[in-house]
């Protein structure tokens, strides 16, 4: 790309994208172009908060603006497949908020809409490129915990009962292993592949039809194991470990990991810390732009095919639980 800084457009400026935009505030080389909203006055706001140049109502013109470069779609993830496809088809560059699409079907066509119209597209796995999630992969491919045998993680939280909310609201595409169970999925893949040989579960759907907690077990070639759990009503621990016949890996907030615990066969541990410049986003962000410095259309590490094979474990998950989500096949 032959300009100085990649610009950014926000396509729903909520919870997550109050975050994001304040890690690209610290990315050299990344600029905050333009917001985008169902309402206009919203978009105003968030844009003179965080400095955007352009504010519109509508998403829409945000994909037609030719001065926006990348996307950041942070609607629902009821909407990210039409929001995605939606900028992909005008030529846009996205980078989609995580989990990528409600299933696979809907993965499958973003991806193609991405690579007929050669823009790059991610899906926004931001603890994938933490420090601290690096480390720990830099720990276990140096040896460190002798053979990786086995992951465990959790990403379950709790909150008052709200059948309105997001996250368990069927028709926003709630549940926690859409919502966060997707987190210690992509955690065991990065160790042991998006391809488990088996999976097994058990999960509670609540009263709005959703699955407000859920336990998973995938077994990989060579006799790996991950643990899972995850849930929308239920405090965990939010812990991910890899354990190995030598050592353990332990990340406490894994998926906001700020630090990694290597723990020797005798118990002695060594503790290594990366505190955030920001939000922790600015480490998704900075490999975004340099994706597309370099003109690639996907991220070697956060690929199309991985998120698209673990949207297909999802699915297998949510059918054997009977959840399916509005226009999915019930
Ligand atoms: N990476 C992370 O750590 C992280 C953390 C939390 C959430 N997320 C992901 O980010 C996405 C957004 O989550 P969030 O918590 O930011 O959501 P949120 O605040 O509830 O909603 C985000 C924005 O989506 C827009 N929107 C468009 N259609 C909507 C509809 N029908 N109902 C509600 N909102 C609608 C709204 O913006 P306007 O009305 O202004 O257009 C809203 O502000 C989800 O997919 C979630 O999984 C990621």
């Amino acid at each position: 790309m032959n300009r100085s800084a990649v610009r950014f457009g926000i396509l729903g400026p909520g919870h997550i994208a109050e975050k994001f935009v304040t890690g690209l505030a610290v990315v050299p080389g990344a600029v905050l172009q333009a917001v985008a909203s169902r309402d206009g006055a919203r978009a105003g706001e968030f844009a003179a908060r965080h400095g955007a140049r352009r504010a519109y109502a509508g998403y829409e013109l945000l994909a037609e603006d030719p001065d926006v470069d990348i996307v950041y779609v942070a609607t629902p993830h009821a909407f990210h497949c039409e929001h995605a496809l939606m900028c992909l088809e005008h030529g846009k560059a996205v980078l989609v908020e995580k989990p990528f699409a409600l299933d696979a079907s809907q993965a499958r066509r973003m991806v193609e809409a991405a690579r007929r119209n050669r823009v790059f597209l991610m899906e926004g796995m931001w603890s994938r490129f933490l420090p601290a999630t690096r480390k720990a992969r830099e720990l276990v491919d140096a040896g460190e915990i002798g053979e990786p045998r086995m992951v465990s993680a959790d990403f379950s939280f709790s909150r008052p009962f709200d059948p309105t909310s997001r996250t368990l609201d069927r028709a926003l595409g709630g549940g926690g292993l859409l919502d966060v169970g997707i987190y210690p999925l992509a955690f065991a893949s990065l160790f042991f592949g998006a391809h488990p040989i088996e999976t097994t579960s058990f999960a509670h759907l609540g009263p709005t039809g959703v699955d407000e907690h859920a336990a998973l077990l995938l077994r990989y070639e060579g006799d790996r194991i991950a643990s899972l759990t995850c849930g929308v009503q239920a405090l965990g621990p939010y812990e991910a470990h890899v354990l190995g016949t030598r050592g353990r890996i332990s990340l406490p907030a894994f998926a906001k990991a700020e630090t990694v615990r290597l723990c020797h066969l005798d118990r002695t541990t060594e503790d290594f810390s990366f505190p955030f410049a920001a939000t922790g986003f600015e480490h998704e962000i900075a490999e975004v732009v340099e994706c597309l410095a370099v003109g690639r259309l996907e991220h070697p590490e956060m690929t199309l095919d991985e998120t698209v094979a673990l949207l297909e474990i999802m699915d297998g998950l949510r059918r054997s639980w009977g959840l399916a989500y509005p226009g999915e096949p019930g």
